[in-house]
């Protein structure tokens, strides 16, 4: 009888470690799945029996649409040894009328236990945090793991990205295909959508949106998360996207520029902080942070997410 491997990393295969099997997390697996990455999935979760039945009940699916990615489900946190990547997702959601920094409390001694794990079982992983307050909880996964910056990824502007591409799109009726946007800063009340970073076929946005519906396509990007928990509960499959895209970039070493929370030491004038930032993603995590020319109410903007993510981290001790 030959030893079951199930539970080890195939060593020819990237293996990728999602921390959290509930919507969001089980999302994710099956979208890192379906892109057939070369990669090996594990559901990880502390309830006996949801990544178990989550890995099963995709890796049917994938079964039948003849993909050979394997997804496991587990309650041990041990079995993410060898992880290339790891995904932290625990943590609890906001429930409609919270803002994400409300959560700031719960999910901080969550994430801080997460990172513990991860840095005894999987030292060599790059990590995407995606658990709110988003900047705040990766600078904690970046402190409590002690691991490189480059290996300490937040996803929050990405899934922003999706959001305000979606609202470009419907004001300018243009192939969603076309359109290329970038937001910045604070994944919360204070993030940046970049209007004049923003393009269509590489035409500027100016070109296609007038000052006052370009101010409003603003507006719905920052609200719209609040909506969609206001109507089904949670944010899912967006989400999950947004850490898949940013997992394909890793694993196929794509040099992508992604907008993601990057540890600063001193790039947009600030040190000490995780925010988002245009960074080069390839198989070394954040290869490289790209600095923007901001105008001043640009940088005004950045500036107070800045200063939100670090009174709130001048909450946390550690
Ligand atoms: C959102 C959560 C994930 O923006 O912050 O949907």
């Amino acid at each position: 009888m030959s030893k079951d491997i199930s539970n080890c990393k195939n060593l020819e295969h990237n293996m990728i470690t999602i921390i959290g099997s509930g919507k969001v997390g089980s999302s994710m697996a099956l979208q890192i799945a379906m892109k057939e990455l070369d990669t090996q999935v594990l559901l990880l979760d502390i309830v006996e029996g949801l990544p178990q039945g989550e890995a099963m009940d995709i890796s049917h699916l994938l079964s039948e649409r003849g993909i050979d990615t394997h997804v496991k489900g587990s309650n041990e946190y041990a079995d993410m040894a060898g992880s290339d990547i790891v995904v932290i997702v625990a943590g609890v959601g906001r429930k409609p009328g919270m803002t994400r920094m409300d959560l700031l409390n719960t999910n901080t001694s969550i994430v801080k236990d997460v990172a513990k794990k991860i840095a005894e079982n999987a030292k060599d992983a790059t990590i995407i945090t995606v658990t709110n307050p988003l900047d705040p909880m990766t600078y904690v996964t970046l402190k409590i793991t002690k691991f490189k910056p480059n290996k300490v990824i937040g996803m929050g502007n990405m899934l922003d990205v999706s959001r305000f591409k979606s609202f470009i799109a419907h004001d300018t009726r243009m192939s969603r295909s076309a359109i290329d946007a970038l937001v910045i800063g604070e994944h919360g009340e204070n993030m940046l959508p970049l209007i004049r970073y923003s393009s269509i076929s590489g035409i500027p946005l100016v070109n296609f949106l007038d000052n006052e519906n370009a101010k409003q396509v603003v507006e719905n990007t920052k609200k719209v998360a609040a909506e969609v928990i206001a109507l089904k509960g949670a944010t899912i499959y967006a989400p999950a996207n947004a850490v898949t895209h940013m997992v394909d970039a890793i694993v196929k070493d794509r040099k992508e520029v992604i907008p993601v929370a990057a540890y600063l030491d001193g790039e947009y004038g600030t040190k000490d902080v995780c925010i988002g930032v245009p960074a080069v993603l390839g198989k070394d995590g954040i290869e490289q942070i790209i600095e923007l020319e901001l105008n001043t109410e640009e940088k005004e903007w950045f500036d107070k997410g800045v200063k939100n993510v670090k009174d709130s981290i001048a909450k946390i001790s550690f």
